[in-house]
């Protein structure tokens, strides 16, 4: 029994003939046996030129088994012939479509793979780079590592004691001014300057030392070009027997060169920081040659702090420094004003 279950109107004729004593069932079977079998190979086609040779099997004008299916009609019982030609019609129509989805579903694909020029480059991943802040601590940890400095680090928020007292800051101390400060309820307070971290190295270490210390420091300043109330130091420490101000010099000196450029102009000017004595004041010629712009403190660390740590002033000298990270990263890349720093635009950061 051909399956005519999807043609209600088939199954209908085909009683109705049958009624009339005409039975048609032995000449539409081949039919509907091609109609399957057509529409499993156009499925099953694999090439184009599979698919050719199936059009031509199936519905080839001259010899094609569709064809053979149509001559049939002419011997037909003339009750047999208006459901046969419908039959006729709906599988041609069946196995044109079954054709033309085979080759859509090899010809696109081979199309799209033609036009595809391998030797262009791919897609350009647009990965991100570290901040230039970060790429500044990065090179700063470098350079120093080779000057023999290790890296420390302290917590930024801190007790007055390392912020302070340690560092031969008194009480009375104007710097301590809680309008120069961000103090928390507790007393505690977001570190001012990388100094802590030099009282705390030397709490857990004996001499010698020689470390560096990078990390975010808050003051409540007024913003401007060179100003932010958070900004990042480089501070540095190095304690031993016979360390002299000619040494701190040496150091500052080769690190600008270093980091700046064998050309960069420094200068050290006296000045005065509770925790060295004597103290300097580290400038550097500003990008433009036209004025100096402070990078840095520095001096040889006062005996108070040697005593506030436990080292005996008599037995070891040492020199610090702290420096200020965006400024020696603005002169580096010839940036004008630190607030771009902050503000995360992508295509000011895409720069560097
Ligand atoms: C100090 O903070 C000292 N602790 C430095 C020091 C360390 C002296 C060790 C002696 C021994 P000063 O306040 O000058 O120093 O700050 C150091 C540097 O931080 C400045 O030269 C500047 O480069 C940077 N700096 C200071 N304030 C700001 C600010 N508001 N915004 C951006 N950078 C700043």
């Amino acid at each position: 029994m051909p399956d005519s279950t999807n043609r209600p109107w088939l199954e209908e004729s085909i009683q109705a003939l049958a009624v009339k004593g005409v039975a048609i069932i032995d000449s539409f079977e081949p039919l509907l046996q091609l109609e399957k079998q057509g529409l499993d190979a156009f499925a099953r086609a694999g090439t184009i030129d599979e698919i050719e040779s199936l059009r031509v099997e199936y519905l080839g004008l001259k010899r094609g088994r569709i064809k053979t299916e149509q001559e049939k009609i002419k011997g037909m019982a003339p009750d047999a012939k208006r459901p046969y030609g419908r039959l006729f019609n709906e599988v041609k129509s069946a196995l044109e479509s079954a054709l033309e989805s085979a080759r859509n579903r090899l010809e696109k694909p081979a199309q799209a793979v033609d036009s595809l020029d391998v030797s262009l480059p791919g897609p350009r991943r647009k990965l991100g780079h570290r901040h230039p802040l970060t790429q500044t601590a990065d090179e700063l940890i470098d350079l120093f590592g080779r000057f023999g400095f290790s890296v420390a680090r302290g917590p930024e928020v801190e007790d007055s004691f390392h912020n302070f007292e340690a560092l031969n800051i008194p009480p009375i101390h104007p710097a301590r001014d809680p309008l120069d400060n961000f103090y928390l309820p507790d007393g505690s307070l977001l570190r001012s300057q990388t100094s802590t971290v030099q009282i705390r190295v030397m709490e857990s270490q004996l001499p010698p030392i020689r470390v560096i210390a990078i990390g975010r420091v808050y003051r409540p300043d007024a913003v401007d070009a060179t100003h932010s109330f958070m900004f990042h130091q480089v501070e540095g420490l190095m304690v031993d027997k016979g360390v002299t101000m000619a040494d701190l010099k040496t150091v500052l000196r080769l690190f600008a060169q270093s980091y700046l450029g064998e050309d960069v102009q420094i200068r050290f000017r006296p000045s005065f920081f509770p925790f060295t004595e004597p103290s300097v004041e580290v400038d550097m010629m500003w990008h433009g040659g036209d004025r100096w712009v402070e990078m840095g403190g520095a001096g040889m660390v006062d005996p108070n702090v040697f005593r506030a740590v436990g080292y005996d002033p008599d037995e070891v000298t040492g020199f610090a420094f702290g420096l200020g990270i965006e400024r020696l990263c603005m002169r580096r890349h010839g940036i004008d004003d630190i607030r771009l720093l902050y503000q995360n635009d992508a295509r000011f950061l895409s720069q560097f």
